[in-house]
């Protein structure tokens, strides 16, 4: 299309109605010129399709999490990644995909930590950029957010992240840097928060001047989902599109600006020229929808998400009790407990949540993969359900689903969905038959099968009225007696709970009818109806006496998408429930104990030194059941390596005088030493480093050559290691380089910072040289200037002749790289660097 042309014939009305989405997940479509409606899809765990969270839709590959695929140090693999996730978007017509999120690991207790790569911004950048080839590989436009200051849910629509500006040119906008620069990423989401007390969708100097101006970006920019405020500053900032539709500052709101002349004609022409030049880049303005046929649950996408998870799963401690030997008969039974062993905890929660494929919990797939020579006992030891899970989830579950009616306000049957569970939020009418505003109605019908024998709790959050019957009977009346608002459910649009209980006995099957009426007008509309397992009082008594006699144990432990969510900071860093004392005394009841920890973020994990053996293996996507259970018997080696610090204490953590936030602030008082910077800075211990993670061969690291490479014309070095696998199996290990300015620097530097890594694969006896490159950036940091220099300088000169004596007249702000010695230090973790190189950098 040729967009000049088309923009140069379009109304000023059309040119503003193209600045704000259409509805929820597409833009706007002007037929009159064969301009289509462009649909987007989340996001970090797989392409949904265009609709909300748990609200129909076919299932989508569950891809592991953003801080999984962080630890794989892998950006071949997260490209391959992105590569599915942009056909899964391509399959279900979305040509947009809101991925991937690259705001840094800054607090372990950051709500969405499991949807970002990582503390270090390099190691983020290479993967974000990665994933946006990926994506874009598929002619689907990647969407890396949210920029920028965007690290805690607190307050998260309204914060002020208050970060220094070398923070935030050194750390947090790098990852940003990557995916446009190298990754070449065609959209930009902006965040809800502020930063410096200023709205980002309000920044000329960040949409504008950084973004197109220094970085090159081409591409257009998007506020997150309501995130946008002021329509004349938004538009004159370099925001190109509002969402979702329909606009409240752009669209109607930026017309009546033009015609009021607050917006000149001219702005409205950049915005709608970007939008549409954007789309064009894939001819999707041409071939706008293709075909919504998934392609289904393909065996090569399970191999890939498999190899990604066993990639990402990072062994933390052995003493040699993994791999599991079950061959030789070592291994008669074994004992899987922990709360998280028979639950699929494969994603966090929030917008990125997808219906996956069918899931194989750890325990399903440790069956398997042990074989039928060994014994598997399993308990749950303990309950972590933060709320209720919806009836059809494990413990409670539908086979066949839910049959859903749907029905109009006249009475009418007007169509029939289905639902895995009893969860549902919708913001349209369920169906095109039912006009917006109209009141209707769901009639929600299925058998479940309970899991175990006992008491229920069940709960209802509402938004509407909701009448649930079991076996015959009603148990929750949200008709008769609705509960007040003001539930923590559906972002809070849902009621407080209703609560009731129903005894059920084990594998004995029960009818569900649950009934929804939605009023005419309202926003949202949805019901969760959820329960709780009986919680007998000896669950833990039970999984103790199940270890004792048991060969091995494997505990798997964790948190959940109610704990590590979109909207919600982690409130304690440790496991939630009594999991640290079900760990303690299943280690003291077993000698063999191999604690697993499935959470997107790191945990405390006080009972360490107990136990035999330590895997995180994060929120691994549809396939983690599997692949940890390859990883345990030793069939795959664990590829993952610490892309964030486990500090021995939360108090340690470089954040924790300024987390979250108070006073609409949330204060980023540690600057540059954040993560590994910051524990490094204060020479802190911790409980595990940075890059950290063993496997089950042994490498040697041999002593790096450098070399200055001329032939570039600027700083540039190459670092040739030597690496030999001494083990005895295949495996692989991440040299990483630091650099380390020597001696005294002008401006504060981190002790050491990650400037290069490689992933590499060798078999037993294999040797290698691993080159990595270091160019001036690697060396550089961001001077902020002084902009109040002239000004002081008499004041300087009168009080002392040391100060007088400062010349260094730094007013531009700007890259920097000083004169000097840098150490390279290279090895295989932040802490384990054995190798040291000086080089040195003179002045031009
Ligand atoms: C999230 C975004 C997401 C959007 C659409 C927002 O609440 O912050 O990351 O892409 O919703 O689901």
């Amino acid at each position: 299309m040729n967009v000049d042309e088309v923009l140069a014939g379009l109304t000023l009305e059309e040119k503003t109605s193209l600045t704000a989405g259409a509805d929820f997940w597409s833009t706007v479509a002007i037929e009159r010129v064969g301009i289509p409606s462009v649909r987007v899809t989340d996001g970090p765990s797989g392409a949904r399709g265009a609709h909300i969270p748990g609200v129909g839709g076919v299932p989508s590959v569950c891809i592991p999490c953003g801080s999984a695929m962080g630890a794989t140090w892998n950006p071949a693999l997260t490209e391959q990644i992105g590569a599915l996730v942009g056909r899964e978007a391509r399959d279900r017509g979305c040509r947009v995909l809101l991925a991937p999120t690259v705001n840094l690991h800054r607090s372990p207790l950051a709500g969405r930590n499991f949807e970002c790569y990582s503390e270090d911004p390099l190691l983020s950048g290479v993967l974000a950029a990665a994933f946006v080839r990926g994506v874009q590989s598929r002619e689907v436009i990647a969407t890396v957010k949210h920029f920028v200051g965007n690290e805690a849910e607190f307050e998260r629509g309204s914060i002020s992240s208050v970060i220094d500006e070398r923070a935030l040119r050194e750390l947090y906008l790098v990852p940003f840097e990557h995916a446009v620069r190298d990754g070449g990423a065609l959209a930009v989401m902006t965040s809800y928060n502020r930063v410096n007390g200023k709205w980002n969708t309000e920044r000329p100097e960040l949409l504008l001047d950084l973004l197109r101006g220094e970085w090159g970006f081409g591409g257009l920019v998007m506020t997150d989902w309501f995130g946008v405020v002021d329509t004349v500053v938004s538009a004159r900032a370099g925001l190109d599109l509002e969402m979702p539709g329909p606009g409240r500052a752009f669209g109607p709101a930026l017309l009546a600006a033009v015609k009021a002349g607050d917006v000149d004609e001219s702005s409205v022409d950049d915005m709608v020229r970007r939008l549409l030049s954007t789309f064009d880049r894939f001819g999707i303005l041409d071939a706008p929808v293709a075909p919504v046929a998934p392609a289904g649950d393909l065996t090569e996408d399970r191999a890939l998400v498999r190899r990604a998870a066993i990639e990402s799963t990072v062994l933390l401690r052995n003493d040699g009790v993994l791999p599991l030997d079950a061959t030789a008969g070592v291994v008669r039974r074994v004992a899987v407990v922990g709360p998280n062993a028979n639950a699929p905890r494969i994603m966090g929660g929030g917008s990125s949540q997808v219906l996956p494929h069918p899931v194989e919990t750890p325990l399903a797939a440790l069956r398997v993969a042990l074989g039928d020579g060994v014994d598997v006992v399993h308990e749950r030891g303990c309950v972590i359900d933060r709320s209720a899970r919806p009836i059809g989830a494990r413990g409670l579950v539908a086979p066949d689903g839910f049959d859903v009616e749907v029905v109009d306000g006249e009475g009418r049957s007007v169509a029939r969905q289905s639902l895995p569970d009893t969860k549902f939020l919708f913001f349209e009418p369920p169906d095109a038959a039912i006009t917006k505003g109209e009141a209707w109605s769901l009639r929600v019908t299925g058998t479940v099968v309970p899991e175990e024998t006992g008491r229920y709790d069940l709960s209802l959050a509402q938004a509407g009225a909701t009448r649930v019957s079991i076996g015959g009977a009603v148990v929750l009346d949200g008709v008769a007696d609705p509960p007040p608002p003001g539930g923590s459910e559906f972002f809070g649009l849902a009621s407080k709970e209703l609560t009731g209980g129903v005894d059920l006995v084990a594998g004995r099957p029960v009818d569900v009818v649950v009934e929804f009426f939605a009023p005419a007008g309202g926003f949202a509309f949805g019901a969760r109806v959820g329960f709780r397992l009986p919680e007998p009082a000896d669950l833990m008594e039970r999984a103790v006496a199940a270890v004792r006699d048991a060969d091995v144990t494997v505990v798997v432990v964790g948190t959940s998408e109610e704990w590590e969510s979109e909207g919600r900071d982690r409130t304690s860093f440790s496991l939630p429930g009594r999991q640290d004392e079900l760990v303690r005394r299943v280690a003291g009841a077993c000698a063999r104990t191999v604690v697993v920890v499935n959470a997107g973020a790191p945990v405390d994990l006080p009972w360490v030194d107990d136990v035999g053996a330590v895997l995180q293996c994060w929120f691994g996507g549809e396939e983690m059941g599997p692949a940890l259970a390859d990883v345990l018997v030793g069939a795959a080696e664990p590829g993952g390596r610490l892309a964030t610090t486990i500090p021995v204490r939360i108090e340690h953590n470089p954040s924790y005088d300024n987390f979250p936030g108070e006073n609409g602030e949330l204060r980023y008082g540690e600057g540059l030493f954040m993560g590994y910077r910051g524990y490094d800075h204060r020479c802190l211990p911790v409980r595990f480093p940075f890059g950290h993670g063993l496997g089950y061969t042994t490498f040697a690291i041999g002593a790096p050559s450098v070399e200055a490479m001329p032939a570039s014309g600027a700083v540039a070095f190459e670092v040739r290691v030597p690496l030999t696998n001494t083990g005895g199996r295949r495996g692989s290990e991440v040299v990483q380089c630091y650099v380390a300015p020597v001696g005294d620097t002008r401006l504060a530097r981190p002790p050491k910072e990650l400037k290069a890594f490689a992933k590499v694969e060798l078999d037993p006896g294999e040797s290698t040289v691993v080159s990595l490159t270091l160019d001036e950036r690697a060396f550089a940091y961001w001077d902020p200037g002084q902009s109040d220099w002239e000004a002081i300088q008499p004041r300087r000169a009168q009080l002392t002749a040391v100060e007088a004596g400062i010349t260094q007249d730094r007013r531009a702000p700007g890259w920097q790289v000083d004169p000097g010695t840098y150490r390279l230090l290279v090895g295989r973790s932040s802490a384990d660097l054995p190798h040291a190189v000086d080089v040195v950098i003179r002045g031009s």
